[in-house]
């Protein structure tokens, strides 16, 4: 069977350099995935509220804050990639992107790692930036981070800097973007 890929794309422009960046990256990937992408800027979701419900047994992979993440989860459980798409705002991911991260808490019991259904999946960064790529470093440390201490398989990143939406559909990266590809899937 093949492989359910979720993209999760965080800027808030949908015709922006982020969004062109997804659109190059599908068409790379063609049909060595299932894809679905969802813009999240619009969505409801709150920050963790540090309510420690999730960390106990009974509420295994249920966030007690109810907002468009309850969909959310069941795309990222039911999806063996996960790719975040963001632009870098402030040397981080946009707030919504940072949100979706902190919410994925509830799905590991984070202290003796007895419940952890991130364990395995693969995630990688689509990253648009206006500065030189370096300005992406802590952004993209943060993931790998993030994927170290949740065990999950980090694909890498890849990074546009200076980025412009003409540029980026011009095809210009695009053998840039086939190596990320090969990264995923390799
Ligand atoms: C509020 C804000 C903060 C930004 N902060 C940074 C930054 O820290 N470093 C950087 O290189 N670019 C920064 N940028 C530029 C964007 O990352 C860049 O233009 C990006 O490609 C925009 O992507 P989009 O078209 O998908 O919105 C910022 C842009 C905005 C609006």
């Amino acid at each position: 069977m093949g492989m359910k890929m979720l993209i999760i794309n965080g800027s808030p422009r949908a015709e922006g350099n982020t969004s062109e960046l997804v659109k190059q990256f599908i068409m790379n990937v063609g049909n060595k995935a299932e894809i679905e992408e969802i813009c999240i800027f619009e969505d409801d979701i709150k920050g963790c509220k540090n309510c420690g419900a999730c960390q106990r047994a009974v509420l295994k992979t249920h966030c007690a804050v109810n907002d468009d993440m309850s969909d959310l989860y069941q795309k990222f459980l039911s999806s063996d990639i996960v790719i975040l798409a963001s632009p870098i705002y402030m040397w981080q991911f946009t707030p919504c992107t940072l949100a979706f991260l902190n919410r994925l808490h509830c799905l590991c019991h984070s202290e003796d790692f007895s419940y952890n259904v991130m364990e395995g999946k693969r995630m990688a960064a689509l990253i648009t930036l206006g500065a030189e790529e370096d300005v992406a470093d802590y952004a993209a440390k943060g993931l790998r981070d993030f994927c170290e201490f949740f065990r999950i398989d980090h694909r890498g990143d890849i990074r546009i800097p200076y980025a412009e939406k003409q540029r980026i559909s011009s095809g210009e990266y695009n053998r840039k973007v086939k190596e990320f590809v090969g990264k995923i899937f390799g």
